[in-house]
């Protein structure tokens, strides 16, 4: 076994892989989203660590190669079976590069998972509004399927989704099926291309025309800064409090635990007291 991949035992008795160890785990699948997106289905290899390894939508794990790095990215799918996670991946640099050249059967590092979810449980009952801009679908995917899970604990679905051009499209056979399965699923890009017959402008442009119903909605926001920034500020126009919005935080990370102080903002770890904050809570840590 590679030495980066050892096996340790833990010492608080959760469902993770030890600190700063990663895993080994496989990749049994990949899906090809849009030109610069890959979902990588992963699968912890150890089968006592796979049966503890249980997640919730807005947990991240770290992911590494040997010799090309590490880096936090959101699990993206729902856990159906403890050890196995789906992670959906923007080509950026080093390890993201390295990432996409690899094939079914590799081998990566994995730790976690980390991170505060998204409130789940709270979110019972509610009617959901989904706004995510490029990769920012990837942890929102995790609650769509978590909802759609069980769908009779949830109110109504609403996903409204801004790509830069149609081709960049990520999730097309997820966007389907979440649309057949009754979530309301709204698109949109930046800029239209040959063929293109949906709506063209920004995602604000689609929240435009949403319909918040007083105090059953809550809004789940992932995506670049500017998008939240905006989107959170229409979304109180429209009468949602800041405890109602709720969005995931992107910050540069190291250990992903709360050691480094890499992601230390106003008193708070990113890692460990996010990634997930409700706007109450950043206009509390005056980030908003
Ligand atoms: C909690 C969390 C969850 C994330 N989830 C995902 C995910 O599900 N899918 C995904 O594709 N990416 C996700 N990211 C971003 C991802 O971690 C970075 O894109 C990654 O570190 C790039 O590594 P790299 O070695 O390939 O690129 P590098 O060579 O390190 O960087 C390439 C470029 O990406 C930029 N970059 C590096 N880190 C970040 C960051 N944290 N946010 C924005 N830009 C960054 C750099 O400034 C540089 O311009 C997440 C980040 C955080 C903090
Ligand atoms: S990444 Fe090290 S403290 Fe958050």
């Amino acid at each position: 076994m590679n030495h980066l991949f050892e096996k340790n035992n833990n010492s608080n008795g959760q469902n993770h892989v030890d600190i700063l160890c990663p895993a080994e785990a496989v990749i049994k699948d990949i899906i090809t989203e849009n030109s610069t997106i890959k979902t990588f289905v992963v699968e912890i290899l150890d089968e006592e660590l796979a049966g503890t390894f249980t997640y919730l939508p807005g947990q991240f794990v770290m992911v590494s190669v040997p010799h090309k790095g590490e880096a936090p990215i959101s699990i993206s799918s729902h856990l159906t079976t403890p050890g196995l996670m789906h992670l959906s991946i923007r080509k950026a640099g080093r390890l993201t590069s390295a990432l996409h050249q690899m094939k079914e059967g590799d081998h990566v590092g994995i730790r976690g998972p980390y991170g505060r979810p998204f409130p789940m449980q709270e979110l019972q009952g509610r009617d959901i509004l989904l706004v995510a801009g490029g990769i920012g679908l990837a942890p929102l995917r995790s609650v769509i399927e978590f909802c759609l899970h069980s769908p009779e604990q949830f109110g109504s679905i609403t996903l409204l989704y801004g790509s830069r051009a149609p081709s960049d499209i990520a999730f097309r056979a997820d966007l389907d099926r979440w649309a057949a399965e009754g979530v309301d699923v709204r698109l949109t890009v930046d800029v239209a291309e040959p063929g293109w017959k949906g709506h063209v402008g920004l995602v604000t442009k689609l929240l435009e025309d949403v319909q918040i119903g007083g105090n059953s909605h809550s809004a789940l926001l992932c995506g670049p800064p500017i998008m939240i920034d905006v989107v959170t500020k229409m979304l109180q126009d429209k009468g949602l409090s800041p405890d109602q919005i709720i969005t995931t935080l992107e910050r540069n990370m190291k250990c992903g635990v709360g050691l480094c102080g890499h992601c230390y903002m106003n008193g708070v770890y990113i890692c460990k007291h996010g990634p997930v904050f409700t706007v109450s809570q950043l206009n509390d840590m005056r980030i908003f």
